[in-house]
């Protein structure tokens, strides 16, 4: 097979941008060499096109090529309710959200959700996501039938309940681990799928149901786990009165056995130093929403303390609570959150919230070796951004004056419209209408 050699500005972080002062890596005048899907050589164009000369070039210059977003905290259910604004998160749960979950028991319903779903990830720029599911099976089947057939990779899971939320949404532990074990075994490493062992919250589950989560983790050691956590003072405080002999939030999942390298708890808002203590112990990842937590109005992510404890955190847009489908936003309201903390927040730079929205994601999900940057090794999974002509962030990019500059641009102003490319695995999986109000509307 012939490689092929994309030619294209990039900028990527093949390391730790909290740990690394340069972890950003740029190639104003890149390549990258590519053969089935994988990136076989990555640096300058002029040097690589020397010693591969037979490659196909493609030529992606303009704009800015970086890694496919990866997205550690999204609902698959609550994309037609983005926006419901205006609600703490049990009022929003109880009036907004599970009455639309419920609606997945449906299954054309189920499908064109997970349709429009999937089509916000791409459209966006997203090309791996830890996806939250539905409580149905049916659509979890729904589900990965259609992210196979867009391409995507996504870490995804049904999610089980007993409790407190509405009858039609509640299972046993029985059935949750029966459920699980027939999604797990039909479609987990199938493709680009992976499986996340996904009880909602404590506060929707029995111990008995985390029991049975557990029970799935120990029979399948190599899944995921996911779940929220921490996210609101009355969640918090309903969840210790529901499980008065723990310790803490934490705790509950803790004890169950449910905490490892491969956990992402999404939110973690109001965390102890306990709780974060045994976060960093157990090395499992938060999931950091930062237009969820204020379109909710959960509260200030301490991303300070999670990080001097340990712990490692990745972005996530927590689609519905959160308002969009754009690790751009996310990136750029993550910076805001801590600009509001004072000397409490953390001032990041656009090489941190580079590394968040991605090479952060593939850590927390275990899958760095495979995704995250653009090291030789590494599938090629990108974004092409490239702003139309005309538009305020094109002018922004001609006059910038250096990469960082022009990544701060690119988090301060992108958005879907700037999406021209994706690829997944060295596949296109969405390329931009040539007018995208017409074609898309
Ligand atoms: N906690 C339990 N369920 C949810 C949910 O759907 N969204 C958010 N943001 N938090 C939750
Ligand atoms: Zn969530």
């Amino acid at each position: 097979m012939t490689p092929t050699l994309y030619r294209a500005a990039f900028m990527h972080t093949p390391f730790n941008a909290f740990q690394n002062e340069g972890a950003l890596h740029v190639q104003q005048d890149g390549g990258l060499l590519v053969n089935g899907g994988t990136i076989l050589a990555s640096g300058e164009f002029s040097a690589l096109r020397a010693a591969h000369p037979t490659a196909r070039v493609t030529e992606l210059r303009g704009g800015v090529l970086l890694p496919g977003f990866i997205d550690t905290h999204v609902h698959y259910p609550q994309v037609r309710i983005i926006g419901g604004l205006g609600r703490p998160l049990l009022d929003w749960l109880e009036h907004v959200t599970l009455p639309e979950e419920a609606r997945l028991s449906d299954s054309a319903y189920a499908r064109a959700v997970a349709q429009d779903f999937l089509h916000g990830l791409r459209c966006n720029g997203t090309t791996t996501a830890l996806v939250f599911g539905s409580h149905f099976k049916g659509a979890m089947d729904i589900f990965f039938e259609e992210a196979a057939q867009t391409g995507l990779r996504t870490v995804a899971g049904q999610v089980v309940s007993d409790r407190l939320l509405r009858p039609e949404l509640h299972t046993t532990p029985e059935l949750a681990y029966a459920e699980g074990k027939a999604l797990i075994e039909r479609w987990h490493g199938v493709g680009r799928a992976r499986y996340a062992v996904t009880p909602r919250f404590s506060l929707s589950a029995s111990e008995g149901i985390l029991e049975a989560c557990a029970a799935l983790m120990t029979e399948f050691p190599d899944v995921h786990f996911t779940s929220h956590i921490n996210e609101n003072v009355a969640e918090v405080q309903t969840v210790r009165e529901l499980f008065p002999g723990h310790l803490d939030y934490l705790d509950t999942y803790e004890r169950a056995g449910l905490l490892g390298r491969r956990g992402v708890l999404a939110h973690s808002v109001h965390t102890t130093d306990r709780e974060l203590g045994q976060m960093a112990a157990h090395r499992c990842s938060a999931a950091h929403c930062p237009c969820s937590n204020s379109a909710l109005g959960s509260g200030l992510f301490p991303l300070r303390r999670h990080l001097n404890a340990g712990v490692h955190v990745a972005l996530g847009t927590d689609v519905g609570g959160g308002t969009g489908f754009s690790m751009l936003k996310e990136g750029l309201q993550a910076y805001f959150m801590q600009q509001l903390q004072g000397r409490d927040g953390l001032p990041l730079t656009p090489a941190h919230l580079l590394y968040l929205s991605t090479r952060a994601g593939a850590e927390a999900l275990d899958l760095h070796d495979q995704i995250g940057d653009f090291s030789a090794g590494k599938a090629f999974d990108a974004v092409w951004l490239r702003p139309p002509a005309g538009s305020t962030l094109a002018a922004i990019l001609n006059h910038a004056g250096s990469p960082s500059e022009t990544l701060a641009a690119l988090f301060a102003n992108g958005t879907q419209a700037d999406v021209a490319q994706v690829w997944v695995g060295g596949e296109e999986v969405y390329a931009r209408p040539a007018d995208p109000l017409r074609d898309e509307s």
